[in-house]
């Protein structure tokens, strides 16, 4: 039975999140420079936003700049910032082709005026699709999130248009950037890096976590395919027992 037919279709996650690494150790392998990685990434972004909307999975949320990685060195940045533009201009056909709709979160003040105006052309052109939403983070980190949501709620409470009593987890939800958007079921990392590097925390909480020793530009449809098929092998709990579920 192919990958593809294991797939148990009504038993999908309805939102995927994905840490794509290793684009740079992709590169050094082939004795290349990092950014020749992180165009060869281009690809497995594709073809992991074509497969999510072929499945009918409602939200893909990919994890492309992080505020840490502001750090790197400057001609990384400029060429990762470069990419962005050229890429959301190149692949907007191809979201419009798949109903595909674009969202981004994270710190967009900070990204290079030229980022912002393609992504909110593209924003604002496939606004109308009515399929998968692709969020990409970009200068985003969970705990940048966290305390913007707290600054927003404290100035909130202080003009008494909230009322502190009534926040729970569903209310503090709401003032996240994922606000509207179910939790992952589903959060992968390529590269064999087992670790979140502050993404999603507060979503990610009782998300099923699949790490593949892939690097980011090989990851391909089938390699999707095994993660969804491992985690639609999970008994997914919630501090319930095993019989309870059952
Ligand atoms: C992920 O690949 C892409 C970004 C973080 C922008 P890396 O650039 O982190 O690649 P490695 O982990 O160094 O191989
Ligand atoms: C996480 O990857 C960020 C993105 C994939 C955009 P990194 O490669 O920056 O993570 P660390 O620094 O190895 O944890
Ligand atoms: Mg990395």
């Amino acid at each position: 039975m192919s990958l593809q037919d294991q797939l148990i279709k009504d038993r999908l996650p309805s939102h995927v999140a994905i840490i794509m690494d290793g684009n740079g150790r992709w590169a050094k392998k082939r004795g290349n420079s990092r950014v020749f990685g992180h165009k060869h990434g281009v690809t497995a972004v594709r073809e992991v936003t074509e497969t999510s909307a072929e499945l009918g999975i409602e939200y893909l949320t990919l994890y492309a700049f992080s505020t840490e990685n502001w750090s790197r060195p400057k001609t990384e940045v400029d060429a990762l910032m470069s990419l962005l533009v050229s890429t959301i201009s190149s692949e907007t056909k191809t979201l419009m082709k798949n109903n595909v709709k674009l969202n981004a979160i994270g710190c967009k003040e900070n990204l290079p005026s030229g980022v912002q105006k393609r992504l909110n052309e593209c924003i604002d052109k496939t606004s109308g699709n009515t399929g998968l939403t692709l969020t990409l983070a970009l200068s985003y980190s969970s705990r940048w999130e966290i305390l913007e949501a707290i600054k927003k709620i404290v100035i909130e409470v202080e003009d008494k248009q909230f009322d502190i009593s009534q926040l729970d987890d569903e209310a503090f939800g709401s003032y996240l950037a994922t606000q509207g958007m179910p939790d992952p079921e589903l959060m992968i990392r390529t590269s064999g890096e087992h670790r979140i590097s502050n993404f999603l925390l507060w979503q990610l909480a009782y998300s099923e976590l699949y790490f593949c020793d892939i690097l980011w530009p090989d990851f391909r449809r089938e390699d999707y395919y095994r993660a969804l098929i491992d985690y639609q092998g999970r008994e997914r709990r919630f501090g319930k027992t095993g019989d309870q579920i059952k």
